[in-house]
């Protein structure tokens, strides 16, 4: 192999402060991350102006961190890559500035990546073999889409979301039965004492041969259930609503991952973003992967979640593919994957 590439990567996109240190794309040195969640939870949400104060308090300190765990100084970076978008404006704004003034100071090349992009990579970084073509689900806060990943950094986008993505209408749904922020984890908990078949919540397929997905008439079903339920004084098991609920998610998730997986005869399917945490779209994933011959892959819980490992993943197949940008770099609050 070539020279060793050393990457530092910043990621600053919602409530966690991060940078990491990685060799060649996949071997990672240190991976810090800083949450937020603890302040945020309070409002119930992500607050974007206090998100982006408590970056600028983190930022140094955590660049620091990163590197004294991964026994490294300034001198041994070789590129830096950044989140971009999509993210809260004032929140990618520090990161931004943090790795511009870095790779000017060091005269090296500066890698603005999608933060998409950097959910899916988490997958090479976790399985060191994986290599394109395969399907991929991508279920985070923000965004849900199905997506044939043709080669490093190049991909098709096939299915999205028409409304609400994954993640929000589980914290949606969360808020509803008055639980914690974020919403996922707690459901997910939940999910494991309740009956999935409690409630049949609406499973919503849209179009027979469409990839797309809806989760706002799940969310309203669901919410018309519980005022129901009060209105009638009956009593709500949160447990069993949880479960049915994301039980109604996660078999529209799994079924068009499927589908797409033996359409385009891919042998693996790969799950990325916050949401490919989730115990239950991960089981129910792993029975029909099983049953129908196709690898089931996600990331560890760590990498699932938003961290700068997967951003540096994704800035070193950018960079390895001659995909760099300048001192110019600028946000970009709503970027799209293509
Ligand atoms: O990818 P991510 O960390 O941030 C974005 O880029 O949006 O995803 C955060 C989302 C939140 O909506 C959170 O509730 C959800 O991922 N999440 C989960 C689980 N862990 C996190 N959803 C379901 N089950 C989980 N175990
Ligand atoms: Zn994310």
């Amino acid at each position: 192999m070539d020279k060793d590439i050393v990457t530092l990567a910043i990621e600053t996109s919602c409530d966690e402060t991060s940078c990491a240190i990685l060799r060649n794309g996949r071997e990672v040195l240190s991976n810090i991350i800083s949450s937020q969640i603890d302040i945020h939870r309070k409002f119930g949400g992500v607050v974007p102006e206090v998100a982006s104060r408590k970056h600028i308090e983190n930022m140094n300190l955590i660049i620091q961190e990163a590197l004294d765990e991964a026994k490294m100084t300034f001198d041994d970076i070789d590129i830096i890559g950044v989140t971009r978008g999509p993210g809260l404006v004032g929140a990618l704004l520090v990161g931004i500035s943090s790795a511009k003034a870095i790779a000017y100071a060091l005269d090296k090349p500066l890698i603005g990546v999608n933060h998409i992009e950097g959910h899916i990579c988490a997958n090479y970084i976790e399985h060191k073999d994986l290599e394109p073509p395969f399907t991929c689900l991508v279920v985070s806060g923000g965004h849900t889409y199905l997506i044939y990943v043709k080669d490093y950094t190049e991909y098709e986008m096939v299915g999205r979301t028409r409304d609400d993505a994954a993640g929000e209408a589980f914290d949606k749904v969360a808020r509803t039965l008055g639980l914690s922020y974020p919403g996922g984890p707690v459901i997910d908990k939940l999910s494991k004492e309740g009956n999935p078949d409690a409630i049949p919540f609406p499973r919503v397929y849209l179009e027979n041969d469409s990839y797309d997905f809806s989760f706002s008439g799940l969310k309203t079903a669901v919410l018309n259930y519980i005022n129901q339920a009060r209105q009638k004084g009956e009593e709500i098991v949160v447990k069993d609503v949880a479960a049915s609920f994301q039980q109604a998610v996660i078999d529209v998730l799994v079924d068009k991952s499927i589908r797409l997986a033996k359409e385009r005869k891919t042998d693996k399917i790969v799950i990325a973003g916050g949401v490919a945490a989730n115990q239950g779209l991960r089981e129910l994933m792993a029975q029909r992967g099983q049953e129908e011959n196709i690898k089931i892959l996600y990331p560890s819980n760590k990498l699932c979640t938003d961290n700068a490992a997967m951003i540096g993943s994704a800035a070193y197949f950018n960079y390895m593919k001659n995909k760099v940008s300048d001192l110019y770099l600028s946000v970009a609050p709503n970027l799209e994957l293509i």
